[in-house]
């Protein structure tokens, strides 16, 4: 059955290939009503609880100005300054914030928290990241591959390499899976998402009729796609110490102007969640470049690919926002 209406969006596991195209078309007529000056307001009066226990910044002011501008008020929860955690269980929680939000945005640690908060509320919990899921990143990704592209959905093929057993490598593998693309993920074999993982994300491409590739060789990967993605190397939440062995672990699968020659595809993007180690500007990005001087230029891309133009991972960027907005209207607005 086809219900969006005051559905949680915790995995995508649970939504069917017909409400992921809903939720797409969708976000393209916000764009552009949006863009056109049109856009008409369909959560007056509605209140979104928005909790990060991780920093962020696409995703929070993306919840933020979807909200604002379909008429809604969020609050933004940090959990430090709150009871959270420390003093009160996450069960609470939901019950506490279900009685006074129509929905709740959650971004933490653990799978299991945000699937516990969504039993508890009795509201829509949204999950803006856990270890295991990017499902609002992943609407914006189909997205700008969609507006990137001049071929049916079914048709697109691209490449997710680096680390795979993190939420986007387990997200991207899914999406595509159910939406019948032509996914390819390369990383070493500890890096790969779980049995139990590939074999549900088998079992929806059986349906869709997508071609999932899994694979230890980049090259064999990237070969003809029409995207190249990719992400950090050790995600939020993960030790600083696992740097030394993901770099090692995965070298061969930077994103540099070889790699991205290798898909023999002149018309290739390239893809990135953000934030992206292109450089050794950032904090982190310094530090590594101090230790390993052969990724000053770039750790999981190069500066070469990241500000070349075949880069769209700031088109990704701002769709984040159009597709959450469409999340909030198609689960809370009363049409
Ligand atoms: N891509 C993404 O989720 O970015 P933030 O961590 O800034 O929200
Ligand atoms: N895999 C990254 C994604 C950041 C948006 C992380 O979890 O840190």
């Amino acid at each position: 059955a086809f219900n969006i209406h005051n559905r949680s969006l915790l995995s995508l596991m649970h939504h069917s290939e017909r409400e992921l195209r809903y939720l797409l078309d969708l976000s393209r007529d916000l764009k552009r009503a949006k863009y056109t000056g049109t856009e008409r307001q369909h959560l007056k009066g509605k209140n979104i609880a928005l909790i990060f226990e991780k920093t962020s910044t696409r995703t929070r002011c993306a919840f933020e100005v979807a909200a604002y501008d379909q008429g809604a008020n969020v609050t933004y929860i940090d959990p430090n300054s709150s009871q959270i955690g420390h003093k009160e269980s996450m069960k609470d929680t939901a019950r506490v914030l279900g009685r006074m939000y129509d929905a709740i945005e959650y971004r933490g640690f653990k799978q299991e928290i945000v699937e516990e908060l969504a039993r508890y509320a009795g509201v829509p919990v949204y999950n803006g990241l856990t270890d295991e899921y990017h499902p609002t990143q992943m609407l914006a990704d189909v997205m700008t591959m969609r507006e990137h592209s001049d071929k049916p959905l079914h048709q697109i093929s691209y490449a997710y390499l680096g680390d795979a057993r993190n939420n986007m490598g387990n997200s991207l593998l899914l999406i595509g899976a159910k939406l019948g693309m032509d996914v390819r993920v390369a990383a070493p074999r500890a890096l790969w998402p779980n049995e139990q993982h590939i074999e549900a994300c088998n079992a929806f491409a059986e349906q869709s009729g997508a071609r999932l590739l899994l694979t230890e060789d980049p090259r064999a990967a990237v070969q003809d796609v029409d995207f190249v993605h990719t992400d950090v190397w050790v995600s939020m939440g993960e030790p600083v110490e696992a740097w030394a062995e993901r770099i090692e672990q995965l070298l061969p699968y930077q994103v540099n102007p070889a790699l991205m020659q290798a898909t023999g595809n002149p018309r290739s993007k390239f893809m990135h969640c953000l934030p992206a180690f292109h450089n050794s500007e950032t904090k982190i990005g310094g530090e590594i470049a101090a230790k390993y001087p052969h990724l000053a230029n770039g750790i999981e891309v190069t500066e070469e690919v990241f500000e070349s133009p075949a880069c769209i991972a700031f088109e990704q960027a701002e769709n984040r926002m159009h597709t959450i907005k469409a999340i909030l209207v198609s689960t809370l607005a009363d049409i």
